[in-house]
């Protein structure tokens, strides 16, 4: 391990590419109102069980397009009542709603982010429409048009206890993990996603409506079939390059993994051109109709899953141990860091969340390494700071206690 590299360097603003020096919550989960000021490389959250150091994480985490690292409804975010009390409330701010605001910095620009919950009337169906709440999300002040326009200026990596089950879960959680890393890479990804899954969703309802509209379903039928081949192949060339990526970057302490996709519209992309395979795509929608109506199982083509191996032992991830598997993830997200760096030139922002949880000293100490070596942000959260002293130099350290984050000098 070579730790000396952190030791020897203070912490040095501008060694880091891209970093959140600036975070503001409002009604956020357990924060009524919190500010962090942040200079250092590695950000250490400390605090007991349910003191709201994931929260935080989590705050950073709509600061990309999604719905953040819990995956979770926009209205389970904003604070409870029993918490509530009187607190400063900063400009930018929906009163009502929460939100979310960072000043980063980027190659020595900086500009800001902000996010917040607002109601919209919406088309949610065939023919009707519903109010909602949507995020709204702005830079510099600036409402972009979509959220899913945020890839193009920041892009955010986690990595949180519920993906040491990932290998376990079903192929929905492998694809959502797939998807965000094939975002960082093609921004238009994300706007290919939520374009497809209004459609299906009209299309769902048009079939259980019995009110059946031919040529409305056919001409969703053509739009998805479009976008649905798009998708395969962003996934598809997204895993071939990180697979390329990690054979020629082969990591000193993380285990090689090999990735694979199991779906028969990427299987059929390997033979087929991609004409082919949209009217193939076009008339399995139509043949799926049936399945729909009648309540059929309907097996579906769009549930690709996503196979890792960890290569050397040429083991299936889901057959590894829990620190094999959580070193593969490790694995994987750092190819996806570093060949971000090769393509962008710019780090993503890491939050990792107990990342320390089943690593021995021995890689734990080797990934703060790494990661400082990227000259990225790192957000850690622990339950115990001495997992972290090891970086003291490069870290500002917080308590996180009683709904809210203090900084702790640590000689
Ligand atoms: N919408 C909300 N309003 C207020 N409090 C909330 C809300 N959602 C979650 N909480 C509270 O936040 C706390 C959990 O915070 P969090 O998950 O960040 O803790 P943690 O420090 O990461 O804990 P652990 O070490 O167990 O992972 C819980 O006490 C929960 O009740
Ligand atoms: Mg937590």
């Amino acid at each position: 391990m070579n730790n000396t590299a952190i030791e020897d360097v203070n912490i040095c603003e501008t060694k880091v590419r891209s970093a959140i020096r600036r975070l503001t919550l409002v009604n956020f989960r357990n924060y009524k109102y919190l500010r962090l000021n942040l200079k250092a490389p590695f950000i250490v959250l400390s605090g007991e069980n349910g003191s709201g150091k994931t929260n935080v994480l989590e705050a950073v985490s709509f600061l990309s397009q999604g719905r953040g690292l819990r995956n979770a409804k926009l209205s389970e975010v904003k604070t409870f009542d029993f918490l509530a009390q009187k607190q400063p409330v900063p400009v930018f701010i929906n009163n009502n709603g929460w939100a979310v605001s960072a000043q980063i910095e980027k190659m020595g620009e900086e500009f800001s982010i902000g996010t917040a919950v607002e109601s919209v009337v919406k088309e949610t169906g065939y023919n009707e429409m519903k109010e909602v709440e949507r995020r709204n999300v702005q830079i510099n002040e600036q409402k972009l048009a979509s959220q899913n326009e945020l890839g193009q200026y920041i892009s955010i990596i986690w990595l949180t206890p519920s993906m040491d089950r990932l290998f376990q879960s079903g192929p929905q959680q492998r694809r959502s993990f797939l998807d965000r890393i094939v975002y960082a890479f093609d921004t238009d990804h994300a706007r290919r996603l939520s374009a497809y899954d209004n459609l299906y969703r009209q299309w769902l309802q048009i079939l259980k409506s019995g009110n059946i509209n031919t040529s409305w379903l056919n001409a969703l039928e053509e739009q998805m079939s479009g976008i649905g081949v798009a998708i395969a192949a962003a996934r598809r060339e997204q895993v071939q390059k990180l697979n390329l990526f990690i054979e020629q970057n082969p990591d000193d302490i993380f285990p090689e993994a090999l990735l694979s996709l199991d779906g028969t519209i990427e299987k059929m992309l390997d033979e087929k051109p991609a004409v082919y395979v949209e009217d193939y795509y076009r008339e399995s929608l139509f043949n799926q109709r049936r399945s729909v109506l009648f309540n059929e199982n309907n097996s579906g083509f769009n549930k690709t899953d996503l196979c890792v191996v960890y290569k050397k032992k040429n083991v299936p991830a889901g057959l590894c141990s829990t620190g094999e598997q959580k070193s593969l993830l490790l694995s994987i997200i750092l190819a996806q860091a570093k060949s971000l760096i090769c393509s962008r030139g710019i780090p993503p922002i890491m939050l990792l969340d107990e990342v320390a949880a089943h690593l021995d000293d021995i890689k734990k100490n080797a990934l703060l390494s790494k990661l400082y070596e990227l000259h990225l942000q790192a957000w850690l959260t622990t339950t115990n700071l001495f997992e972290f002293l090891e970086v003291k130099k490069n870290a500002q350290f917080f308590e996180v206690k009683d709904n809210t984050v203090n900084e702790l000098i640590i000689r």
